[in-house]
């Protein structure tokens, strides 16, 4: 693809607004030209400790092994890096001696931040993209087919090509503006605030049908599920998905002291 056919949406305020997940993807390719500039623009974000690498694919056979959505174009796996910080320390013959869990709150601001950009820069160039917080649990997969070291962990993955209009997504609700941000003041929300955020997002998926279309709700670990689909709102699955225990056979904490982060 030459320069003059990529087509970019300059205004911030519409790219921002208008995004919505994309997981059903046109059966066209992500050109080297569009990824160099989509991640150039994920790069520029702010930074603590420049700690987030990335590693991309477009081959189908690596995608299929991460069991991504099946018709994903180019797939982004996002890693805190503190190997790269570590040979740096090196060069410069210093030991490395860091709490390793302030490294990894630091780790995961970075990565967000970076993937913010990227998520935005691939909206504006008319791509579409759906994060994938899974990726942590699929470290020992993603380390062996990218063939990370340790000191790298992969913090969210992302499937990214153009949207297939055929299955053109909504805008999905978000807690009213007010409930979420104040001025001055900690809002602890009252009871009739959080219902208030409750039906902007329950009624809100209901209404545009999110699990019916979805077909799937999560199955209540004891008693009798009373809840019919299509009453079954987002704060009911966000209620499920808290409270019925740990959904991963290993916990985080594990998996990133197997990956070499020390976490005492
Ligand atoms: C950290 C993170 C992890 C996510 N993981 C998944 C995922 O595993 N599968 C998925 O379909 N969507 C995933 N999403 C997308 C959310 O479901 C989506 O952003 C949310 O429902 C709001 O919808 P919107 O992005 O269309 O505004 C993830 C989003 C974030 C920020």
């Amino acid at each position: 693809m030459s320069n003059d056919e990529i087509k970019i949406e300059h205004d911030l305020f519409k790219v921002i607004h208008d995004r919505r997940s994309i997981r059903k993807f046109l059966d066209k390719e992500v050109s080297d030209e569009v990824i160099d500039k989509i991640l150039s623009a994920g790069i520029r974000a702010p930074f603590a400790y420049q700690s987030c690498s990335i590693v991309y694919t477009r081959d189908k056979e690596k995608m299929k092994k991460l069991r991504m959505f099946p018709t994903t174009k180019l797939y982004m796996v996002f890693f805190i890096d503190f190997n790269r910080m570590e040979k740096i320390i090196k060069q410069r013959n210093y030991k490395y001696d860091f709490d390793d869990s302030l490294l990894l709150w630091m780790g995961v601001q970075d990565v967000s931040l970076v993937v913010e950009n990227v998520i935005l820069s691939a909206d504006a160039l008319g791509l579409g993209s759906v994060l994938l917080g899974g990726a942590p649990f699929q470290v020992d997969k993603i380390t062996e087919i990218f063939k990370v070291p340790r000191k790298t962990f992969p913090v969210v993955s992302m499937c990214l090509g153009y949207p297939d209009p055929e299955h053109k997504m909504q805008i999905r609700p978000r807690y009213p503006l007010k409930l979420t941000a104040s001025e001055d003041k900690y809002n602890d929300l009252s009871d009739d605030e959080i219902k208030e955020c409750m039906r902007a997002m329950d009624e809100g998926y209901i209404t545009q049908g999110y699990y019916i279309k979805l077909g799937a709700k999560i199955p209540l670990n004891k008693g009798k599920d009373e809840i019919d689909m299509d009453k079954y709102s987002w704060s009911e699955h966000i209620s499920r998905k808290i409270t019925q225990g740990a959904w991963y056979e290993e916990t985080l904490l594990n998996l990133l002291r197997k990956q070499g982060f020390k976490l005492d």
